[in-house]
């Protein structure tokens, strides 16, 4: 399937796996580059050095393109991006900050650069910043989120009224008709992150996977605001920000109670009482753990069904 984005980061099929931290490492990543998709990196949750040794593993797991996520948040942003054009990453994808940062840094260095916006503002802003791609991501997703809680239903359509590079749509996605809806409302990939967590090759606790596989719709809720917007499960942890809130705490003591190393407690260590669990909405879907590249043929075979049955004359242009 050829398409701006499949020509773009010379790949197969337009299914991006997502950058998760705590959850996709390198076996993930290469899992998916080496089905067809590609397989992103989540550095945000790696010290330097370990974004090296994930970087090569990588490297010899797949001789196919890969990404790493960068969220400009990353205290250590400098090091990363040291170790990003040392191994000569060929694509990257920034998030959580502004597109204009680094983006001519790593299209100087002959990096294809995207980067997620939650709004169509920041998409414009994004394309003229330079990058060669855009993530538009709803609020249906996973992980921190846009304050403007736009759907991807809403939010796809937008932007690709006006976009004019390449457009990727996340959130709410994972399976072949999420994929075709997407391309329909105008995206040109999708990029998946929680059915990825869902798989033997992420790095994320099996307790996090199971409970994933458990979560029904509704079991999910964009909290954590006045921090930084995060779709959490409704868990112990998730309880105890909701009293907090019942009894009008401020938003340092939200800090206070969050504390530190909440994710991994709750996604890499299976502290499924205090940890913080990110997961998308799409979790009511996702009922069984299964290798990524069992999920990207089932995704594509979905999708290709699809298009013969309702997309015959490619009516749609993809
Ligand atoms: C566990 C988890 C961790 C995430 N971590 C990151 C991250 O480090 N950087 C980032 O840009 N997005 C992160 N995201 C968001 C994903 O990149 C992606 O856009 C989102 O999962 C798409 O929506 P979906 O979960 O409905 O598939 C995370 C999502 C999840 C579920």
């Amino acid at each position: 399937m050829a398409n701006r984005i499949t020509t773009l980061f010379n790949i197969k099929y337009p299914i991006i796996q997502a950058g998760m931290i705590w959850c996709s490492g390198w076996e993930l990543a290469s899992a998916v580059s080496n089905a067809g998709g590609l397989g992103i990196i989540g550095s945000g949750s790696m010290y330097p050095d370990v974004l090296d040794e994930q970087i090569t593993k990588c490297k010899n797991a797949t001789n196919k393109p890969f990404a790493v996520n960068l969220p400009m948040i990353y205290p250590d942003i400098d090091k990363h991006i040291e170790t990003i054009l040392k191994h000569k990453v060929p694509i990257v994808f920034t998030s959580a900050g502004n597109p204009k940062t680094w983006t001519k840094l790593l299209k100087d260095n002959g990096i294809i650069v995207v980067h997620v916006v939650s709004s169509l503002k920041f998409a414009l802003k994004s394309e003229l910043a330079g990058v060669d791609a855009v993530v538009a991501e709803g609020f249906e997703a996973g992980g921190h989120n846009g304050r403007e809680e736009t759907t991807t239903m809403t939010l796809i359509p937008i932007v690709a009224n006006e976009l004019k590079i390449p457009l990727i749509a996340a959130g709410g996605i994972g399976t072949g008709k999420g994929m075709f809806a997407a391309l329909a409302l105008g995206a040109d990939g999708v990029q998946i992150g929680s059915r990825f967590v869902a798989t033997p090759e992420s790095s994320a606790h099996q307790n996090f996977k199971d409970t994933v596989v458990n979560t029904q719709d509704g079991g999910t809720e964009l909290t954590l605001k006045e921090l930084t917007p995060v779709r959490l499960i409704k868990n112990e942890f998730y309880n105890q920000v909701q009293t907090a809130y019942q009894n009008n705490a401020t938003p340092e003591d939200i800090k206070n109670l969050l504390g530190r190393g909440r994710a991994k407690k709750g996604m890499f260590e299976g502290d499924l009482i205090e940890g913080e669990l990110e997961i998308g909405q799409i979790a009511g879907l996702i009922n069984e753990i299964k290798p990524a590249s069992e999920i990207v043929e089932e995704i594509m075979t979905e999708f290709n069904d699809l298009k013969m049955e309702i997309n015959g004359g490619g009516k749609f242009g993809f």
